[in-house]
């Protein structure tokens, strides 16, 4: 098959936000516990945190960091994990039914994100805690000497303020599953009246707004507009939250995902814009898809509710990734790419043990899944501006998405009109090889290299030896494109039957 990429330089669609290639760690699971944080590994440096996953997070290019959940934000107390670790008291997380030791808090991560070169994105409790929690969490934060809570992190040892700049208005509201879960009106409300006072307290910070917890919520759409009514001016963001997987082998449907990801960024825009415009407002709100990934979430997770009580570190949806499941992270990441103009942000859910890229065994390795390899690829080499591209190609039938484009590209510029990088990102979902011509007139290329992956049809297996064998045989670095022709503002490339380049 045969499909065109059309590309100008001077057709762009927005600049990338950086924030883009963020990711998730929550107080969940082994996400923390012995995932960043082990103080008795090998690896372990000074703060008791592993150098190995740090390194791996490092080469993942991740940006930013969410943090400390998730649906654990919604019963946490923010003060009783700061200062002295001998003087916290472990407490039960309802969300994951775990006992959390406690030990980690506020400051150990800020500081890891610190020593890491991370922006942290950190979540107010506004599930069974409220306003003055969250004004006072930030003054604890970004405050500087001579107030009650900056002065308490001052006592705990650390002077300078974090100036974290991105605070969530919670988490998943909407969603029934939350502890303190709420209506639109009452989350909206309480998301004005929370923000409000948090940004009293720092006017520099960015809020992003609880939206809806995923397309299929009975609420989608009327959720965005009501809690938009009452908070559009004071807002930056307003979250999405996606996760997708392969159901009932309907693999066709699963590589189509990414269009799934394309309609819902669409349907969220056009609520948030309908609110501006109901308000005959210049601004517009942003979206931060802080939570997305594949997750067997349907079929194989049994639920927050049927959970047994546990003791952190509890082996908690440490979802498995096959080579398939890679070509489809790719592909979201194209759609991620191609809506730079309205999501700056977003956060692959999540780092680390918990439907991760990265795994660890307690005392043990730590390594990458399938999943890690497109993510680590786009977010070092897509810069600059995201170019307008025209697609054309074949067609994918789908029972979940109906008919979808067969092949999907984002390309990125960075540079001038006459020099700079292209970053071009294929993905071919249908299960014959296609030849891709990228139109580029005017515009002369240099071939760089890359990196494929081809979609398996086993089984994903836990573990650092299956994982390094899908990435031998199904990971491949390629020094130049796979290029099979060029002409003068032509290049065709060959895409191989169900992968991403
Ligand atoms: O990322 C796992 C969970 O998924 C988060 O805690 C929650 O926000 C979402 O439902």
């Amino acid at each position: 098959a045969h499909a065109t990429v059309l590309l100008h330089p001077d057709f762009r669609t927005g600049t990338i936000d950086r924030r883009l290639f963020g990711s998730f760690v929550e107080h969940l699971g082994r996400a923390v516990y012995t995932g960043i944080y082990e103080p008795d590994h090998a690896s372990a440096d000074e703060h008791g945190f592993r150098r190995d996953v740090a390194d791996l997070t490092r080469q993942l290019g991740v940006t930013m960091v969410r943090y400390p959940g998730g649906n654990f934000v919604s019963n946490y107390v923010w003060e009783d994990g700061v200062g002295p670790v001998e003087q916290r008291k472990p407490f039960i997380d309802l969300a994951w039914r775990t006992v959390e030791p406690n030990v980690i808090g506020t400051d150990e991560f800020l500081q890891w994100a610190e020593r890491e070169g991370i922006e942290p994105m950190m979540a107010v409790n506004l599930g069974t805690r409220g306003v003055a929690a969250a004004a006072a969490l930030v003054e604890y934060c970004n405050g500087v000497a001579g107030s009650r809570w900056a002065d308490l992190r001052i006592a705990h040892g650390r002077v300078e303020p974090y100036g974290v700049r991105l605070w969530c208005l919670g988490n998943e509201m909407d969603g029934p599953w939350q502890i303190g879960h709420k209506d639109a009106h009452e989350y909206g409300r309480l998301a004005a009246e929370a923000g409000k006072a948090m940004k009293l307290v720092d006017p520099s910070i960015e809020l992003v707004v609880c939206g809806s917890s995923g397309m299929q919520m009975e609420t989608f759409g009327e959720w965005e507009q009501t809690v938009l009514s009452y908070t559009y001016d004071l807002v930056d963001h307003i979250s999405m939250h996606a996760y997708y997987e392969e159901l009932d082998g309907d693999r066709a449907s699963f590589l189509g995902s990414a269009t799934g990801m394309d309609r819902f960024i669409r349907r969220v825009v056009a609520s948030v814009d309908a609110v501006g415009a109901r308000k005959r407002s210049d601004k517009t709100v942003t979206i931060s898809f802080d939570e997305w990934n594949i997750w067997y979430l349907k079929s194989r997770f049994p639920g927050e509710t049927n959970l047994p009580l546990q003791h952190a570190p509890a082996r908690i949806i440490e979802d498995v990734y096959s080579a398939l499941d890679a070509v489809v992270l790719g592909d979201l990441m194209v759609t991620l790419l191609n809506h730079a103009d309205r999501v700056p942000l977003a956060c692959l859910a999540q780092l680390v043990n918990v439907i991760a890229p990265i795994m660890t065994e307690p005392g043990g390795a730590a390594w990458t899944q399938p999943t890690y390899h497109p993510f680590a690829t786009t977010a070092r080499l897509a810069r600059g501006d995201v170019l307008d591209v025209r697609v054309s190609g074949p067609t994918l039938s789908t029972a979940e998405h109906g008919d979808v484009p067969g092949v999907t590209a984002a390309v990125t510029w960075a540079g001038e009109r006459e020099s700079g990088e292209l970053g071009v990102f294929l993905v071919n979902r249908t299960d014959a090889p296609v030849d891709v011509e990228l139109r580029h007139p005017g515009v002369a290329l240099t071939l760089g290299g890359g990196v494929q992956v081809t979609a398996d049809h086993e089984p994903a297996v836990h573990g650092p030896e299956h994982a390094a064998k899908v990435a031998v045989e199904h990971v491949t670095t390629l020094d130049a494109a796979p290029v099979v022709t060029t002409a003068p503002g032509t290049t065709t490339v060959r895409l191989a039957p169900e992968s991403w380049t």
